[in-house]
């Protein structure tokens, strides 16, 4: 038997599977003054470089059409960064603000393109061929970009190794097939495949990364991950969270393109997906794929009996009133876009054929949470019916995405005490327990994985058009319907009660709020 410090050991060991490999490279974000940069891609890239992760040399420049010194963009960051005082001190903004470059251009002006070429040059030649560009902008200005790029001599297609400039592109890629097809074709006039980078931030997220990981590694948990041992799966990802300042892009987005379409199908994705031969990227890829098109097509006619939709109106978030979407700056007054999706999938392939999937997303919630629930079957005899009645709880494994991270079973066990009762309990694993509070954001790792040349993490091009070809026809099937009064719910509950109805229809239930907030663990010592 091993001693407790044994033990101790096994449960630290991390395996370090996959150190990336990086080089000397150089980063431009188009959109550099954006919200996305100062927010997410410049806080990450400071902490890499603060873990020693970046390679070196390294250089970022911005790129963004409001005239600006390098100097300045400098000054406006290191405020930015510091103003989140509990994640960056000034020695490592110090450490990192050299690396810092700014170029003033318009997106469609070949001489800013120019510019930018006579910066990069200025950097020598192991900096100036290596380059990534981040597109931090709106998708409609994507292929103006790329092709400007193209024509300063910038950007070509590489060969398909994935060598040579890499294009990372924000999501929304696209507002449905048609329009993702087009994108792609336009992209690609400029850049091979390998080199194009579609990101979805959940993918970045550890515990989403944990998925495989967990499947795959453990034997316990695969032998009972099918339709013989599941009844049903639920991904939730609810949001207190409004639409924050966003009424016009999400006017046009919704829920069901911006949520579904991307995070909840890529999580789904790998939550279904079989294993894959190995861990490359195009092996990972095309299990995901396999499984987005073994989902049951919705037939327009049909989508209302498996797909719900929903609206907030004003309410109270933690004892605070909030607005209505529709009293939200730029969303219109009569606004039908859904702030709330309930669906249930059905993905006929051998494993999963009479499984249900629900998939649930909405905007001002009761909490933010992001977690998959896999139900398993009842007994098939509830041999202490007598004494304890005839429902037990079924058993369940819920993977916390986020917030307190981390993985719990569900069963059922004996009350102490002299009387036969049943309570269900839980089997719990804290990633904040067990690792302490440090993991990294998701765009950190997914920079650094672009950095490194790994496309594992990121939407190949057949990827993206199967989860467009999965939620198009409920798009088709709404438009221009008005919402039913039914489809309103108040800020800070559940979302409407017809995403109940949709389950109770099969005597199923989303599980319950108490279940979902966890108490927060104690933190690691
Ligand atoms: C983004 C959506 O992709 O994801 C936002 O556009 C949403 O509307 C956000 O709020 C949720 O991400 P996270 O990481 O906070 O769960």
């Amino acid at each position: 038997m091993e001693s407790l410090e044994q033990l101790d050991e096994i449960l630290s060991c991390r395996l370090d599977v996959g150190r990336k490999t990086v080089k000397p490279c150089t980063v431009v974000i188009f959109g550099a003054t954006g919200d996305l940069t100062s927010r997410k891609l410049i806080p990450a890239l400071c902490h890499l470089c603060a873990d020693g992760q970046l390679p070196k040399p390294f250089r970022i420049i911005g790129f963004a059409r409001r005239p600006k010194t390098s100097d300045a963009w400098r000054a406006e960051l290191r405020q930015s960064l510091l103003a989140r005082p509990s994640e960056f001190e000034a020695a490592q903004w110090e450490a990192f603000a050299p690396n810092v470059f700014y170029c003033t251009g318009e997106f469609g002006d070949p001489a800013a393109y120019q510019n930018l070429r006579a910066q990069l040059d200025q950097f020598g030649p192991e900096l100036s061929r290596s380059l990534i560009f981040y597109l931090a902008t709106a998708p409609g200005q994507f292929p103006e970009i790329a092709e400007q790029l193209h024509k300063a001599g910038l950007l070509s297609r590489g060969d398909e190794s994935g060598d040579g400039p890499r294009l990372v592109v924000e999501k929304p890629f696209g507002t449905d097939l048609a329009s993702a097809q087009r994108l792609n074709h336009e992209l690609t006039q400029f850049a091979s495949e390998k080199q194009i980078y579609r990101i979805d931030h959940y993918l970045g997220k550890e515990t989403v990364q944990n998925i495989l990981m967990f499947r795959f590694s453990n034997s316990v948990f695969e032998q009972l991950w099918n339709r013989q041992a599941v009844e049903q799966m639920q991904i939730t990802v609810s949001e207190k969270l409004g639409v924050a300042g966003r009424g016009e892009y999400y006017e046009s987005a919704g829920a069901l393109r911006d949520m579904v379409q991307n995070h909840l199908l890529q999580v789904l994705a790998l939550v279904a997906m079989e294993p894959p031969v190995s861990l490359e990227a195009e092996d990972v890829r095309d299990e995901k794929l396999k499984l987005l098109k073994s989902i049951r097509p919705f037939e327009t006619g049909q989508v209302a009996a498996s797909v719900v939709r929903g609206q907030y109106s004003a309410g109270e978030i933690d004892g605070v009133k909030v607005p209505g979407y529709r009293q939200e700056p730029k969303v219109k007054p009569d606004s039908t876009t859904e702030t709330y999706v309930a669906l249930r999938l059905l993905v006929d392939n051998w494993r999963w054929s009479g499984v249900p999937f629900y998939l649930r997303t909405g905007k001002r919630m009761t909490a933010s949470c992001s977690e998959v629930r896999i139900q398993f079957r009842p007994t098939p005899h509830v041999l202490f019916a007598a004494q304890c009645g005839k429902n037990l709880d079924a058993n369940s494994l819920t993977l916390r995405l986020q917030p307190n991270e981390g993985i719990n079973l569900r069963f059922n066990g004996k009350a102490p005490g002299i009387n036969m009762e049943i309570v269900p309990v839980r089997m719990n694993f804290d990633y904040h327990s067990q690792f302490g509070a440090y993991t990294p954001e998701a765009y950190q790792r997914l920079l650094l994985e672009v950095i490194a040349n790994d496309s594992t993490n990121f939407i190949r091009r057949d990827v993206v058009e199967a989860a467009w070809s999965i939620v198009d026809p409920i798009r088709q099937a709404w438009a221009g319907l008005p919402l039913a009064q039914s489809a309103f719910y108040p800020a800070g509950t559940w979302g409407p009660p017809c995403a109940d109805e949709l389950l109770a229809r099969r005597n199923h239930k989303w599980r319950m709020t108490s279940d979902i907030a966890p108490k927060p663990a104690t933190p690691a010592p």
